[in-house]
């Protein structure tokens, strides 16, 4: 028998992203192809997000479409991600055509577990821990793209928001070694990467067991040691999300001042503008420690771009209470902001909360908080204008094939007309235009 092919599916974060880049490096190595299409797949692999409600509905739903979709033989069907590791045995018996099930824990073994399923046995399912031993090891082949890389630091959250899944489906934190994530930032960079983004639930929760790695980098925490290692290997441009309020040290903006390849852009979720409610979801930090969060980071003597994530309609939220969010979101004046409508997740402590926020009120809550911030992100996108900002191209813009696209280092999306042979690289773009979610400059 020939390599069989193997289709892997990516839903939801970037932490997913790099678990299929890892999952395929593996697979690679123990003797599989790797394909894009779903169609001719001898395995297809979905990886799963269980942020949003309805995951699991969603997952079976796919699988049915990829069945549907065959003629002749049915592929193999596998699970891997935050369903996966929720669900476990149970998404054998809600889809009988799954034989696989690999949680959170056990992407570096894929292949041994593939290779069982492959061999004959009916049902393989792995929800155990990640094993000490196990390294995190992407093959550039399998990078999601040529010029960034993200290189998960942390995985796992012990936050407990009462709301939230992750802490279920990706278990406790778990700091990478710095040592490692050092040599691989420096290989990224041998190989031609310009951009690095450190990834994992709360980034500047960053704790590893050991120094080594961090010798020789001071700062107030292990994170922001570690972001002043990562910024002298010399990689050109260093970004990380997402970052958490509680843990977030103003030596962090004292770094980026410090590094101009640390990029000036900070994602701090809030989700509540109201203490009341911020304490119903057990976030650990209040509207005051927010701001003054947000003010270490407006008094850097870089232009820092801040986005957050906002949460409407969370179980007993006043309208006076959400009005709260609408004030602080005035103050913060967020360059990107995530809007989310409350859903309960099974699991969770707010799951057991009575809801009383009706889907219609959510809606009004949701739509008045996107009014607003398009406002505010209209006004802040026009100040770009006339501004030189540095761009690493990405590639071609999905409007048309004469412009290119990129991102800031603050991370703004903007298109330009340049020749292709700029993909690849850091160029400065003058800003000319200004839309509520990009720019429009030339080189
Ligand atoms: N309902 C709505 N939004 C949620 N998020 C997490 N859990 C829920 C939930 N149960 C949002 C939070 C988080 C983002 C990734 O998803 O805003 O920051
Ligand atoms: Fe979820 Fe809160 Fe952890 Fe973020 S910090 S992943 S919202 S539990």
């Amino acid at each position: 028998m020939g390599r069989l092919s193997v289709h892997i599916e990516t839903f939801g974060c970037q932490m997913n992203v790099a678990d299929t880049e890892r999952a395929a490096t593996k697979l690679r190595a123990g003797g599989f192809d790797l394909t894009d299409s779903a169609d001719s797949a001898d395995v297809v692999l979905l990886n799963t997000c269980s942020i949003r409600e309805k995951a699991e509905q969603k997952l079976f739903q796919r699988v049915g479409e990829i069945k549907n979709a065959r003629i002749g033989r049915q592929p193999l069907i596998g699970v891997m991600g935050c369903v996966a590791q929720l669900e476990g045995e149970g998404i054998f018996k809600s889809s009988p055509s799954v034989r696989l099930v690999i949680g959170t824990g056990a992407t570096d073994r894929v292949g041994d577990l593939l290779e069982r399923a492959v061999g004959g046995e009916r049902r393989v399912i792995d929800v155990a821990e990640r094993k000490e031993s196990e390294t995190y090891e992407i093959s550039h082949l399998e990078r999601h793209s040529s010029h960034i890389a993200f290189v998960p630091i942390i995985e796992g959250c012990n936050k407990f928001c009462t709301y939230c899944i992750v802490p279920f489906s990706r278990g406790r934190e778990r700091s990478r070694a710095a040592d490692g994530i050092i040599e691989e930032v420096k290989r990224l960079r041998e190989e031609g990467f310009k951009e690095v983004q450190l990834i994992g639930q709360n980034v500047n929760s960053y704790r590893p067991k050991v120094e080594k790695g961090l010798e020789g980098h001071t700062g107030a925490t292990p994170f922001s040691r570690l972001l002043r290692a990562v910024a002298s290997t010399g990689m050109p441009r260093i970004k990380f999300t997402t970052s958490f309020p509680r843990d977030f040290h103003p030596d962090i903006v004292k770094a980026i001042d410090e590094h101009e390849n640390l990029c000036n852009w900070v994602h701090l979720p809030v989700q509540a503008g109201n203490d009341r409610v911020l304490r119903a979801m057990r976030r650990g930090h209040k509207v005051e420690d927010y701001l003054s969060k947000i003010a270490s980071i407006k008094s850097s003597r870089r232009r820092i771009s801040l986005t957050s994530d906002i949460i409407v309609g969370f179980p007993g939220e006043t309208s006076e209470e959400f009005e709260d969010t609408l004030k602080l979101v005035r103050e913060c004046r967020f360059h990107g902001l995530y809007i989310f409508k409350y859903s309960p997740r099974r699991g969770t402590p707010a799951s057991k909360l009575p809801e009383t926020v009706s889907e219609a009120e959510k809606t009004r809550r949701f739509l008045a908080l996107e009014t607003l911030q398009m406002s505010i992100q209209r006004e802040v996108f026009q100040s770009y204008v006339g501004e030189e900002v540095e761009v690493l191209v990405e590639g071609f813009s999905a409007r048309s094939r004469d412009d290119l696209t990129g991102h800031t280092t603050c991370n703004k999306v903007i298109n330009f007309r340049a020749d292709s042979d700029l993909i690849g690289k850091i160029v400065k773009v003058k800003v000319r235009e200004a839309k509520t979610h990009s720019l429009y400059g030339e080189v």
